[in-house]
Formats: C-alpha cells, structure tokens, sequence
C-alpha cells in the first residue's frame, strides 16, 4: 500500500482537489483506493458523498471524527485489505504534532502550491517544518510539490517557478486553473471523469503524477540541501 498525504497549511492551495482527483483517478485505474479526510470541513467527505454508487469506488474515512462509541479508533480508520492507495486530505494551520503524525505514517507527502507570492513562501516555511520538526528524511517520506492554478506565462508561475528550482524538491504535476475543477468536484468526480474533449490535457497531468508516485525511489539524499534553500 502506498501512503500518500496531501498536506499544506496553507489553506485554499488546493489539497482537497489534489486528494480528490488523485483517489478518483487512482479508482478509475482500477486500483482499490481510500481517502481519509483530517480535515473538521469534511470536504474529501462531501465530496464522497456526492460521488455515485455507480462510478469506481473510493472507500472514505472521516478521520478528523472520533471512533463511534463501543468502537475502537483503529476499528474507526481500518481500510480495505486489498486497498493500494491510501490518500490522505489534510486541514490548514495544521499543528506540529499533526504534521509529525501525518510524516511518520505517509511514504509521500504532496505538497499543492499556488502561484502567488504568499503562498510561495509560506509554503517554504512547510517545508523547512515538515524537514526540520517532522523529520521526514529521518522517516523516509518524500516530498513532492503539485503547482496548481496555473495560468500560462504569468510573472507569478515564473517566481514559482525559480522558488521551485532552489528547493530542489520534485515537481510533479502542473495542474491548470480551470472551472472543470469546480464542476467535478459538485458531482464527486475527477476531472478525467468529464468529457475527454474538454478534459484530456489535465487528465495527463494526473497519470504523469501517478507514474511518479508509483515509481518513486526510497531515496531521501537532499534533505539537507532543500533544508538550506528554504531557510533563505
Ligand atoms: N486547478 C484549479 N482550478 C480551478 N479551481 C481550483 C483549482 N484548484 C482548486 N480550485 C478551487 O479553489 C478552492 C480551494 O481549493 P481546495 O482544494 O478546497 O483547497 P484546500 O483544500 O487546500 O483548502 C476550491 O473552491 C476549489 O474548487
Ligand atoms: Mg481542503
């Protein structure tokens, strides 16, 4: 099983629509995938619940709830046994324990980030908090960046852009701003799950993200570099 946990804290960067097209993706390939939701919005839940009985199954966990009473939380968060992605959504202004928690149990952390000066470096300070309190190189889980909302040639994807290289963190996906998003996400959907005429660009910026989760080495020898780049 691959544990893969989208996480931020900075709100609206798109981590529900990341953990949402990818679990939907991931089930439309075929693969038994589930999607845990830490996240009090509940937003990986809602989205759940408007996806149809008919479409591949995602098997959802409202993480973020205590275990009903009489039930262990173990018993609460237990998946399938054949699942083989584990997606997990997280919420903003996640606290530091949180974020050790979620590092220690993930094998991949995807990082969603907006095009925007603000977002650029509070996400720089994410990441130096996932390297330097959470350890992540200590428990082996890699970072990879998701670019989302992108607009071609814009001055602020061009400073994403460089902040991205210094980094030195793996860029995986460049996800576009499009209102299919939107309308996907109303009915429970991946946007490859729409019409292919209006979709099929943005649904090879998911398989090319899945191919790298699939293949993703177990090598974590950067650490120290992205760790340098970020206190800048
Ligand atoms: N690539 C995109 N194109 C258009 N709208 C987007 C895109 N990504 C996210 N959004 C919209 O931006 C808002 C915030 O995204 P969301 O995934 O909920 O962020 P987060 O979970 O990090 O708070 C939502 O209304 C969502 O539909
Ligand atoms: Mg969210």
């Amino acid at each position: 099983m691959l544990r893969i946990s989208v996480m931020n804290t900075k709100g609206g960067c798109g981590k529900t629509t990341v953990a949402t097209n990818l679990a939907s993706y991931c089930a439309c390939q075929g693969y038994a995938t589930s999607l845990f939701d830490y996240d009090r919005q509940a937003s990986s839940v809602r989205w759940l619940k408007q996806r149809q009985s008919c479409r591949p199954p995602v098997h959802g966990i409202a993480a973020f709830a205590p275990a009903p009473q009489g039930s262990t939380r173990s018993w609460h968060m237990r998946v399938p046994d054949n699942t083989r992605y584990l997606i997990t959504d997280t919420p903003a202004s996640y606290g530091l324990i949180d974020i050790e928690d979620r590092v220690a149990e993930s094998d991949i952390i995807l990082i969603p980030v907006l095009p925007s000066w603000i977002d650029i470096h509070s996400t720089a300070e994410f990441v130096r908090e996932l390297l330097v309190v959470a350890k992540a190189h200590a428990h082996r889980t890699q970072l990879a960046i998701v670019t989302n909302r992108n607009r071609a040639h814009t001055r602020a994807v061009d400073k994403l852009e460089r902040f991205l290289q210094e980094v030195d963190i793996p860029v995986i996906a460049r996800i576009r701003d499009t209102q299919h998003y939107v309308n996907a996400a109303e009915q429970g959907l991946g946007i490859h799950e729409l019409a292919e005429r209006d979709t099929h660009k943005d649904s090879e910026s998911w398989a090319t993200l899945l191919h790298w989760l699939d293949t993703a080495g177990e090598d974590f020898n950067h650490a120290d570099k992205i760790l340098r780049n970020c206190s800048g």
